[in-house]
């Protein structure tokens, strides 16, 4: 594989310019070798599934009760240890495939568990790493939880205007003004419209996550507003 880290570097140096720098600052910063040790995933707040290994993702129903944790906690595993390779949001910039449309299933969970576990490695050469052992099941099927929750392709670009407008009157109001309920109410409406490019049932979007963050606590607007302009840029 041909690598270039100077385009790599501006790729970053792009993402960080763009706000990104708080959530992705932690991504090594090395280029996609399959040589880079896998980082430790926390997964407190999940429970413990057992030594043996399952063979469906057990928290891709978005009403149970661990379908945010997972979402969270797959979001910060695959940032560490995946988007060196398979694209930043898991938008695949053509070193690695596109995550987003492996299916939401259990032929999907069967292949996205047999790369996991075993990475792959072609004439000698790790393309990519093995997961399996070191990270385990609770991170691997947190990060299977956050890929294919990914909005499809194109599925936020029809809202980013209305979403953008929100986000300017948002930074205008206070947290008990009674506006900040209508827009949260806004903002989950579009979000049960954004589609998934695997076919699992709810999308993770920049939306429901704004939505999310306005729970009327004091810095609620802030983390709201911060949310949109993160998850905003990114997807231009
Ligand atoms: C060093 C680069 C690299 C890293 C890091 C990496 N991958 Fe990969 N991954 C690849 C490449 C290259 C392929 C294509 C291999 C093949 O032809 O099947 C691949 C294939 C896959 C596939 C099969 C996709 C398909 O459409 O066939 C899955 C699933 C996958 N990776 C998941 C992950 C996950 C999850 C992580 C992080 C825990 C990860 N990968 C980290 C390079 C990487």
């Amino acid at each position: 594989m041909i690598i270039n880290p100077y385009k790599n570097g501006i790729k970053l140096a792009l993402a960080m310019a763009a706000g990104a720098a708080v959530i992705f600052s932690h991504i090594p910063k090395s280029d996609a070798h399959g040589d880079v040790a896998p980082q430790a995933v926390d997964t407190t707040g999940l429970p413990n599934l057992g030594e043996e290994w399952l063979e469906e993702n057990p928290w891709r129903d978005p009403n149970g009760e661990f379908w945010s944790t997972a979402v969270k906690i797959g979001a910060s595993g695959f940032n560490q240890n995946c988007a060196r390779c398979h694209g930043l949001e898991v938008i695949s910039g053509g070193l690695a495939p596109d995550l987003r449309f492996l299916e939401a299933d259990d032929s999907g969970d069967e292949w996205f568990l047999e790369r996991f576990k075993h990475g792959y490695t072609q004439n000698g050469t790790t393309k990519m790493p093995a997961f399996g052992e070191l990270l385990g099941q609770e991170a691997a099927w947190a990060i299977r939880t956050y890929i294919e929750t990914r909005p499809d392709e194109g599925a936020i670009d029809e809202h980013a205007d209305r979403l953008k407008a929100i986000r300017e009157e948002l930074s205008t109001l206070k947290p008990d003004d009674p506006k900040v309920a209508e827009l949260r109410d806004e903002m989950q409406k579009i979000a049960e419209t954004i589609e998934t490019g695997s076919g699992a049932p709810r999308a993770d979007s920049v939306a429901s996550r704004a939505a999310a963050d306005l729970d009327g606590s004091e810095t609620s607007i802030h983390k709201a507003v911060e949310t949109l302009t993160i998850g905003l840029s990114a997807a231009e």
